[in-house]
C-alpha cells in the first residue's frame, strides 16, 4: 500500500458519521484505472440502516464508471483488526477477485495485509451468473 492510499483512508475516517457507535472507519478502493476512491461509515438514528465505509467507497468508484477493484485499505481504531464485515466482503467481491490485497490499518499504520480470498473463501460472485 502506498502513502497516498494510507493518507486518504485516514482522511476518510475523519469524515465518518458515527454518532451512535462512535466507531469511525475509513476505506479506500483502488480501481483498475489507478484512481483511489474513499469512503466513511454513515450511521443514522434507525441503527440498522447505516452503512460501512467500504460501501461508500465502492459507490464512489461505481459513480465514476469503474467496476474493477485492484487493492483495498480499511482503517479503524481498537485492539481488534478492523476487517471488512461480512456484507462488505460480498460487496467487494462483486468488483474484485480472490487475489486482491486488503490492507487492514489503524491511524498508526498498516497492521495486516490479507486478500479477499482469505476473507471470503469459496465465494459466490458474478461468474456464477454468467
Ligand atoms: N464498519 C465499517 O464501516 N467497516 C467495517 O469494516 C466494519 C464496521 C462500521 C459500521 C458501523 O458504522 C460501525 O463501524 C460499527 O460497527
Amino acid at each position: 500500500m502506498d502513502d497516498a492510499m494510507f493518507a486518504l483512508a485516514a482522511k476518510a475516517m475523519e469524515k465518518a458519521h458515527a454518532p451512535y457507535s462512535g466507531f469511525h472507519v475509513g476505506a479506500v478502493v483502488k480501481a483498475a484505472n489507478g484512481r483511489l476512491y474513499a469512503g466513511c461509515n454513515v450511521e443514522n438514528a434507525a441503527y440498522p440502516e447505516g452503512w460501512c465505509a467500504e460501501t461508500t467507497a465502492i459507490a464512489h468508484m461505481v459513480m465514476d464508471g469503474e467496476t474493477r477493484i485492484i487493492e483495498i485499505a480499511v482503517m479503524g481504531r481498537g485492539d481488534a483488526l478492523v476487517t471488512p464485515c461480512g456484507g462488505c466482503r460480498q460487496r467487494i467481491r462483486e468488483f474484485a477477485g480472490p487475489e486482491v490485497p486488503v490492507h487492514v490499518c489503524s491511524p498508526e499504520g498498516l497492521r495486516k495485509t490479507t486478500t479477499l480470498g482469505a476473507l471470503l473463501p469459496l465465494s459466490f460472485g458474478p461468474e456464477n451468473l454468467a
